[in-house]
């Protein structure tokens, strides 16, 4: 089929339904739908209203649906900006999202299918997870961990991943999970914010048929970080590394170690995890959550936005290293039960059709991932797909950036075969859990996130703090919810900066979306300087910082441009210091200078030198102006540079 007429063809889809609604038969058969008729509510916006009228009840009756919480003398507790969810309850996630399944039937149910880059298959049991994490949680207090200590994790997708961060909560130790992607730079940062005790990485792994050495990496961070007393190495590859004084061999510490492992009950508020994210500084902020709102949140809404069932396949085809996976892969399906499906490696590895292989192989039956990854299989083609049975698919998602009208239709049309609903699930790193986003019984416009699910309040407000319609604002969520992040480690100003300062009382995205009349959300990208590539935030001020630790550089301004398939790409303006030649040679050298102090996610896509960059009489760099001038955009009001002149400059780079 030609270009043309496939554009075509999607786009009369469009047109001719641009509402998408459920079939009855499939609404009937919904997690959602048997709950609303166990409580006499008859459709959706009755379901919004009573959730939304009484919260908290709403709240506790999840958790009795969904948890084993209990003995709490109060749903929730709000101190602006820090809330409590089910105050004065014992509890310890790990007793819902593994310990019960050993006796409530799923002992023998598969928890994870992985298959590996290079295609060796693991599954493994609830009991299987449960022994492994049992024998490591008591190879970590063998170790001298307590209760409270922070262990970070640096590990790729592979079993022991989740089993790592499962015997560190069992303990009631604090995990902290770094993307493996992440360089050397930016774990070593990472651990020493948090004060890590322990570091638990591999030796390596599979990416595109090579072999990333991160053992290397592991020991390279470790040459600077003082807290961290034992390093625990799971043989992921067998290649050759190097050896340390406080290294071992995951297999030797867990090898004389008993099957079980006492789950430490703590308080419902207590720590559960850290987990870094980009902000507008150039420092990382560590976003904590707790055990107990954190399971009510990720549980439940998984539970209704995905439907999951006894003989569903889940495959959240996310890396546990961002909250998508800590939610989606590790916590949420583990509570309910779920089977999933974990890959090790690349999308397009040996083939763009590895993902359908995938499927067709394990019958997955909701396939959730991300606009990147939809946009990347549909530059390779329909072709890919077509070679695959999809049929076992019944549902679909979407997470990390707004789907593209047109990346929605592929979807819908090749993956889902105009049979599955798509849902676009709108939340962040701090919300913990899908915020807004359809239900499977939701009908959908392509593009929009749909309307907060029910338990939570979301609005757009202008510049005053007013609600407004049909026009781009602040997205701002009004009432806490249960997976809320608990705040910043060690960052209690930065935390109220960020989040609470511009509205009272009010959380802000961070985010600008709109509203339209019928209350859809169209949200529309970051409002601060935080860039989305390939469906993760990446500071512009963080990659700016990286550019001018090199030696030859005095300055840089870093913008994001629209791409195709990563949505935005990293353009980096760079002031060399007097002297430097500025060369391509140069150009690489500076990428991959930031490769080393990010990791490779974050390399600028172009680099051009310049004499100067705009900048207010303050010395801000006006990011707005050189993105405007970029693009090819108007540049609006310039009057507060100090170096006007430096603009038309922009436009002329090399
Ligand atoms: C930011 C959060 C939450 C897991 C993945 C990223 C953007 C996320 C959507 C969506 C439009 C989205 C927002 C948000 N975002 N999902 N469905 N539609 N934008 O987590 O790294 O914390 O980033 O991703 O800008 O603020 P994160």
């Amino acid at each position: 089929m030609t270009e043309e007429k496939k554009e075509m063809d999607l786009m009369v889809l469009l047109e001719e339904k641009r509402v998408f609604k459920p079939s009855e038969e499939f609404v009937k058969q919904t997690n959602v739908k048997k709950w609303m008729d166990e409580h006499n509510i008859k459709d959706y916006d009755e379901l919004l209203k009573k959730s939304g009228d009484n919260p908290e009840q709403f709240w506790d009756e999840r958790a009795k649906d969904l948890s084993s919480l209990n003995g709490y003398s109060k749903v929730m507790e709000w101190n602006p900006p820090y809330v409590k969810w089910f105050v004065g309850a014992k509890y310890n996630i790990v007793n819902d999202a593994l310990d019960r399944h050993v006796t409530d039937g799923k002992k023998d149910k598969i928890a994870y299918i992985f298959e590996g880059e290079h295609g060796d298959v693991r599954k493994l049991t609830y009991n299987d997870l449960y022994i492994e994490v049992n024998k490591l949680a008591n190879a970590l207090k063998n170790l001298g961990v307590k209760k409270g200590d922070r262990i970070s994790i640096y590990l790729p997708m592979i079993p022991e991943l989740p089993i790592a961060m499962l015997a560190c909560a069992k303990i009631g130790a604090i995990h902290s999970v770094v993307f493996s992607g992440f360089s050397a730079l930016a774990f070593r940062n990472r651990v020493n914010d948090c004060e890590s005790k322990i570091v638990i990485t591999c030796d390596g792994f599979y990416r595109k048929g090579k072999i990333v050495d991160l053992k290397k990496q592991a020991d390279e961070a470790l040459e600077n970080a003082p807290t961290v007393e034992n390093v625990i190495v799971y043989k992921r590859t067998g290649n050759e590394v190097g050896w340390n004084e406080k290294d071992h061999w995951w297999h030797e510490i867990v090898k004389d170690m008993p099957e079980t492992c006492e789950t430490e009950k703590i308080d419902a508020n207590d720590p559960l995890y850290i987990l870094y994210t980009s902000g507008t500084t150039g420092k990382p902020k560590g976003i904590m959550h707790a055990h107990g709102g954190y399971s009510v949140g990720t549980a439940s809404t998984l539970n209704w936005v995905f439907d999951l069932k006894e003989n569903d396949v889940w495959w959240c085809a996310a890396d546990i290293g961002w909250v998508t996976g800590h939610s989606y892969i590790v916590y949420g399906p583990l509570i309910l039960g779920v089977t999933s499906v974990m890959y090790e490696g690349a999308p397009d590895y040996p083939a763009p059709d590895r993902w359908w292989s995938i499927v067709e192989k394990y019958k997955v039956s909701v396939l959730y991932t991300s606009p990147t990854a939809i946009r990347l299989f549909m530059r390779h083609g329909e072709e890919w797909v077509e070679k695959h049975d999809l049929s076992s698919l019944r549902l679909l998602g979407s997470v990390g950036e707004p789907i593209n009208p047109e990346a929605w239709m592929w979807y819908y049309k090749y993956i889902g075969r105009e049979k599955c609903q798509i849902m676009d699930t709108w939340w962040q790193t701090e919300t913990g859990s899908f915020v807004i986003s359809p239900l499977p019984i939701t009908p959908l416009k392509p593009g929009s996130a749909t309307k907060p699910l029910p338990g939570f309040r979301a609005e757009v407000y202008n510049e005053g703090g007013n609600p407004i319609l049909n026009a781009g604002g602040n997205l701002v969520l009004l009432n806490p919810w249960p997976g809320m992040l608990r705040g910043l480690y060690k960052a209690p100003d930065k935390y109220m900066e960020t989040y609470w300062k511009k509205f009272p009382d009010t959380y802000l995205a961070g985010d600008v979306a709109r509203k339209d009349d019928d209350g859809y959300f169209w949200v529309q990208g970051r409002a601060d300087d935080v860039l989305n590539v390939s469906g993760h935030r990446i500071g512009n001020s963080e990659v700016e910082s990286a550019l001018v630790s090199h030696p030859k550089t005095a300055e840089a301004a870093v913008i994001g441009k629209p791409h195709k398939v990563k949505g935005e790409s990293l353009i980096a303006f760079v002031v060399l210091k007097e002297g430097i030649e500025p060369n391509d040679e140069l150009r690489i050298e500076l990428r991959d200078h930031v490769g080393k102090e990010i990791g490779k996610i974050a390399r600028p896509d172009e680099i051009w030198f310049v004499n100067d960059v705009p900048k207010t009489r303050s010395g801000k760099i006006m990011r707005r102006v050189i993105r405007a001038k970029a693009i090819g955009a108007p540049v609006g009001d310039i009057s507060t540079l100090a170096n006007p002149e430096s603009v038309e400059e922009i436009g002329r780079a090399k």
